[in-house]
């Protein structure tokens, strides 16, 4: 474990970072994240003895997973813009063992400080929804890069999300708020592909996931939940109607019938 200081156990930024990173290694644990985490394992094929590198590492649950490929002579480096989630991300790493494999460094994806060709591969999970300029990120992503390594960006995209339910004007008021209105840019995953040919980024290919949902234990349900109260704090809906929306979704889930999915856009492209 590494030890953490005592300003920063009491501060509110640590306190949030622990959300974060608690909800982040809570959601990794579903069903539906691990066949998303396992499928761009697969796209990104770590190899023994490579360098790569993760923007947007967040609790680290990717690092750990692409660094047990690395060993022996290989490394990853996780960078994180929070120092608060770097700290407890080196946690995580230390409390498995991996600390000799990964190094997770506080740094912002758009200003990396690593030379130029530093990696075989970087990767960035769940990150480009959030930046404001993406490009300028996938630029700097390519420029750590060696020539003919790979770059791997993932996103969801919230439009491809359906769910089976009998209001459709309900459904789609929800879901239309929560695309436009939470967590950033929800069609960054179908806009992937066209950032990497913009970079001129060779044999660009996606790499489909679709996730399904039949029951509770899923991430995909919990964000339903999620984008229910929300549209519900935002007046997008009435109590009346939440309540409504909600319950014929539990009672489909009890009834074993309930079906939700979405799909997550995995791009593999290689630096000229
Ligand atoms: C949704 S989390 C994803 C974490 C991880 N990639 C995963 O899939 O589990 C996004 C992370 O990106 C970090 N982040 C946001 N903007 C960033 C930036 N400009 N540079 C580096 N990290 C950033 C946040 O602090 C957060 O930890």
């Amino acid at each position: 474990m590494v030890p953490m200081s005592s300003w920063l156990n009491g501060s509110d930024e640590y306190k949030k970072a622990k959300g974060i990173v608690e909800f982040l290694e809570e959601r990794a644990q579903y069903p539906d994240q691990m066949q998303v985490n396992y499928a761009l394992r697969d796209v990104l094929n770590p190899q023994r003895g490579e360098y790569l590198l993760e923007a947007g590492s967040g609790s680290g649950v990717l690092c750990r997973l692409m660094a047990r490929n690395l060993s022996p002579g290989g490394r990853i480096t996780g960078i994180d813009i929070s120092p608060e989630i770097v700290k407890l991300s080196q946690e995580y790493a230390c409390n498995e063992n991996l600390n000799n494999l990964i190094k997770f460094e506080v740094g912002k994806a758009s200003e990396l400080v690593y030379p130029n060709g530093s990696f075989d591969g970087v990767f960035a999970a769940r990150l480009l929804l959030y930046i404001i300029n993406p490009l300028e990120v996938i630029a700097e992503l390519i420029r750590v890069v060696k020539s003919g390594g790979r770059i791997v960006l993932m996103d969801w995209d919230f439009e491809t999300l359906v769910v089976d339910h009998s209001d459709r004007e309900l459904t789609r008021r929800i879901f239309h708020w929560r695309n436009d209105h939470k967590d950033g840019n929800n069609w960054s995953g179908r806009q992937l592909f066209r950032f990497m040919k913009v970079k001129d980024l060779k044999e660009v290919t996606v790499y489909p996931v679709v996730t399904v949902a039949t029951d509770d234990n899923s991430s995909l349900t919990q964000s339903l939940w999620h984008a229910a109260s929300g549209a519900l704090e935002q007046g997008i809906i009435t109590p009346k109607e939440h309540e409504t929306w909600v319950s014929e979704l539990k009672l489909s889930i009890k009834n074993q019938q309930y079906f939700a999915s979405i799909v997550y856009f995995i791009v593999h492209g290689l630096v000229p």
